[in-house]
Parts: structure tokens; C-alpha cells; sequence
């Protein structure tokens, strides 16, 4: 047997996302779900991950942004693949660099619109509604140095209804997040797509 392909989830906030991919993933052979990192020393998602009985590390913006300690981690470990499920800064270039094409991120909007820098949580579902859009969705899509640009590798759509308020419009993105994210994320880590 091949030996499993390592992810690791970036998050810095919930982790409603973390949790829902650890637990698609938790009888798979080929993928495993090896750590969380986070930003926050205060995200639920690390609550989430001691429950999981998945390693989480905490590491501040600077360690992030500065310098390999992350990268270093990353390797150590032997992370193959990055996903991003709600994580707010930036990816630094080293990270990027080592891993070309190795990090998803999911955006709880149709790219490309509603988002760029600031654009993130209800924020989106609010600017959604402002604009009087009929509908809003998931984008899945590998990162670059950039927010929200890399190619696009999934999208998937929910109808937005003129009394909907920004919760309602979250609600139904996140049911399209739990529902898609680990799938695309699945067939991206085995080359399916
Ligand atoms: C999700 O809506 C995701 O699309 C966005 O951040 C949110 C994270 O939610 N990038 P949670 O922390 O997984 O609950």
C-alpha cells in the first residue's frame, strides 16, 4: 500500500470546516488529516482539534509571516498538501513556494466577486445582500500571493432571496461547504482534478 498523503488545515477562527474535513477523512487510506494550524491562540478550532484527537499548533502572525518556523513544521511533519478553511492572513511565499499548487482555500462566495483583502466572514454574505445579488456560493481554488486569485477549481451555487438576511446567506453557503469542500479536496489531493 502506498503510504498516505499528509494535510494539514489552516484556520483561524470556528473550524466548522476543520472539523467536517477531519471527519470525512477519519477511515481514509489514502489521505490523512495529520494537523491544524492556527493564528489565534483563542480559535474554537483548537478546542475542535483536541476532541478530534488531531495535533494543533498555535503560531503567532509573526512566526507565520517571518522567518521558517512554520515551514520548518510543515516539513518535519511531512506535510504533503495545505488546505485553508477560514484562515485570515496570508500565505507567506516560502510556504507557497514549497508547495506550488499544494494549497486549496475555500471562499464562501463566487469568485470573482466579493473578494480580495477584508473580504472574509459575514462581511461577504453582508456585501452579497448589499449588491442585491440572486445568488452567492463556495469558490475552491489553489493560492497564490495574492488573496483570493489562484486558479479556480470548483464553484458551486445557492440561490439568495430578497428577505434573506447575511445569516441566512451563510447558512446556506456553509451547507454547500460541508457538503463540497472535502470531496474537492479528495480528488485535488489524488489528481483526480
Ligand atoms: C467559511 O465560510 C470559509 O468559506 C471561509 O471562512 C469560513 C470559515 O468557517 N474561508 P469555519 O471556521 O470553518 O466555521
Amino acid at each position: 500500500m502506498n503510504t498516505p498523503i499528509k494535510v494539514a488545515i489552516f484556520a483561524s477562527g470556528n473550524g466548522s470546516n476543520a472539523e467536517n474535513i477531519a471527519k470525512y477523512f477519519e477511515n481514509n487510506e489514502s489521505i490523512i488529516i495529520d494537523s491544524f494550524y492556527t493564528n489565534k491562540v483563542d480559535a474554537y478550532v483548537i478546542e475542535r482539534a483536541k476532541n478530534l484527537g488531531i495535533h494543533c499548533l498555535y503560531y503567532k502572525n509573526s512566526d507565520f509571516r517571518e522567518g521558517n518556523i512554520v515551514l520548518g513544521e510543515l516539513e518535519e511533519r511531512g506535510v504533503d498538501f495545505i488546505v485553508l478553511a477560514g484562515f485570515l492572513l496570508k500565505v507567506p511565499e516560502n510556504i507557497i513556494q514549497k508547495y506550488p499548487n499544494k494549497i486549496l482555500n475555500i471562499h464562501p462566495a463566487l469568485l470573482p466577486k466579493f473578494g480580495g483583502k477584508g473580504m472574509y466572514g459575514d462581511r461577504v454574505h453582508q456585501a452579497v445582500k448589499e449588491a442585491g445579488e440572486k445568488e452567492s456560493g463556495i469558490t475552491i481554488h489553489y493560492v497564490n500571493e495574492c488573496f483570493d486569485d489562484g486558479e479556480v477549481v470548483f464553484q458551486a451555487k445557492c440561490e439568495v432571496l430578497i428577505n434573506d438576511s447575511a445569516d441566512d446567506i451563510a447558512e446556506k453557503v456553509h451547507a454547500l461547504e460541508y457538503k463540497y469542500f472535502p470531496e474537492i479536496i479528495e480528488k485535488v489531493v489524488l489528481g483526480k482534478i
